[in-house]
């Protein structure tokens, strides 16, 4: 049956809805108003479908963190336009033409990190700022001496460069050759290239349960099936991914061990030893994302899984993009020489190789590696000192987890607040800010959210200030089940 055509439209849920309004009550006017142009323009453009049914008035009001009243506004205006139509006892369809060429089928459990809010302070995005010293490197970056370079087209990457960044890994502690280096474009298409070859649909694939959105949009873009491990305070819990190992078989595993994103835990050299044995006992392909591993305040070496024996089921993602820049696109993936060779047809499929321009670039940030840790780690640091105080003078009724390095701070609201609904109200505040929801496979609310300190010092201070003016004015809308 084609879609569209069957006599039982879809909901979409208040949750879902959400994710689409992006920041919506940012404007002039009323509430209910700038509600209805934005669901208005979600019409116009096909995310929202004709005859798709809305979320219920509650449900979403409690999403939104608005009254009832708002959306029950709202939604009438949308009718008075055509845009919907309410029929007595199923709720509120969407009836007006969508000009879209077709509607999103699929739904990014990251979207929301995308999204632009011109108007306000953006804490969503952990993206590190730029530094001096890397763009006056940009800037002097000698192009015609790399001429030869700049002509090479091999999708495993510029050699010079690999050799550069098999160095890097043999430096920290784990051996390696270039023969083990594939260049990406950033360690998201690092995972791509790995997801993408290693599950095919209906396959599973453990993470852990709160992480990195990439990563699990790119397994359900695969067809797979993300299975969640949990978590405590140090990252993995042994016994829940070994049972899961064994009821699952899953085709693969990919974990963000160390100064995790979101939650920041590090995962003690013992946990890494016990995994690293059994990937090799299981004999699973292992991804491990090691983009924020220099970022440690104290600088301490924090064991990859292939530092003990992996039986060469481990792979490794990395990139500059936080220590040097993120716009760069430079990142790689680090294997058993014959699995990268298996991933250079992936890699030539999906961008033929990864821009020269970028390579050179990387390769001359990497020769000062470094010295651009250290520069980072020294406009890190006070930042997360900020978020550090305000948490404490000013928020001390939230909880948060230790901050040992990494780029943010992962942050409990008291009181099972839900934490998707303070998000809606301090964007009304002009802050715009994760939750929690962001960073899991599971369609539930919870009470943390994700405070960054990668922006520069005036616009977290200004981000900060509105927060924590946002928690004074918040009501209490607790974490409730069944209603995201
Ligand atoms: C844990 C994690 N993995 C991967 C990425 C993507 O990194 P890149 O910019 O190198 O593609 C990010 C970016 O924020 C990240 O936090």
């Amino acid at each position: 049956m084609r879609a569209g055509s069957s006599s039982n439209p879809t909901r979409v849920g208040a949750n879902r809805l959400v994710q689409l309004l992006g920041h919506w009550a940012g404007g002039d006017g009323p509430l209910y108003r700038q509600l209805a142009d934005r669901i208005g323009e979600l019409v116009a453009d096909g995310s929202l479908r004709s005859r798709e049914v809305l979320p219920a008035e509650r449900a979403l009001a409690a999403a939104l963190a608005v009254s009832r009243g708002t959306i029950v506004r709202a939604y009438d205006e949308l009718a008075s336009q055509r845009a919907v139509s309410r029929i007595q006892g199923s709720g509120t369809a969407v009836s007006g033409r969508s000009v879209g060429v077709r509607g999103r089928s699929e739904q990014f459990v990251g979207e929301r990190l995308w999204m632009n809010g011109d108007a306000s302070v953006d804490l969503l995005k952990a993206n590190p700022s730029m530094l001096p010293e890397v763009a006056q490197l940009v800037a002097d970056v000698d192009l015609a001496a790399h001429t030869r370079d700049l002509d090479g087209t091999e999708p495993l990457g510029w050699w010079r460069l690999r050799e550069r960044i098999a160095d890097l890994h043999t430096r920290q502690g784990l051996p390696t050759t270039p023969h083990q280096i594939l260049v990406t474009s950033g360690a998201q298409q690092g995972i791509s290239l790995v997801v993408t070859a290693m599950a095919r649909p209906g396959d599973v694939v453990l993470g852990e349960e709160i992480t990195w959105p990439g990563l699990i949009d790119m397994v359900a873009h695969v067809g797979a099936r993300f299975e969640p491990v949990c978590v405590d305070r140090n990252g993995l819990v042994l016994d829940d991914l070994e049972s899961k190992i064994e009821r699952y078989r899953p085709a693969l595993m990919a974990f963000n061990p160390q100064h995790q994103n979101p939650t920041g835990s590090r995962l003690p050299p013992d946990r890494v030893a016990v995994i690293a044995d059994l990937i090799r006992r299981y004999r699973i392909p292992t991804l491990e994302d090691r983009v924020a591993v220099d970022l440690g305040f104290d600088r301490r070496h924090l064991p990859a899984f292939d530092e003990y024996d992996t039986g060469g089921y481990g792979l490794i993602a990395g990139s500059v993009s936080k220590v040097v820049w993120p716009g760069l696109r430079l990142g790689w993936l680090r294997a058993d020489a014959q699995v990268i060779n298996r991933l250079r047809s992936h890699k030539a499929v999906a961008d033929v190789f990864t821009p020269a321009i970028s390579q050179i670039l990387g390769l001359t940030a990497l020769e000062r590696y470094d010295e651009l840790v250290g520069l980072r780690l020294g406009q890190l640091r006070p930042a997360a000192d900020l978020v550090l105080d305000t948490l404490r003078n000013d928020l001390s009724d939230w909880t948060h987890a230790p901050i040992r390095g990494g780029l943010s701070a992962w942050v409990g609201l008291p009181g099972q607040a839900s934490a998707s609904a303070f998000v809606q109200h301090a964007g009304r505040h002009g802050v715009l800010i994760a939750s929690g929801r962001q960073f899991t496979s599971r369609a539930a609310d919870c009470s943390n959210i994700r405070i960054p300190f990668t922006a520069d010092a005036a616009t977290l201070h200004e981000g900060l200030r509105r927060i924590v003016d946002a928690w004074r004015t918040f009501g209490h809308h607790p974490v409730a089940a069944g209603v995201i």
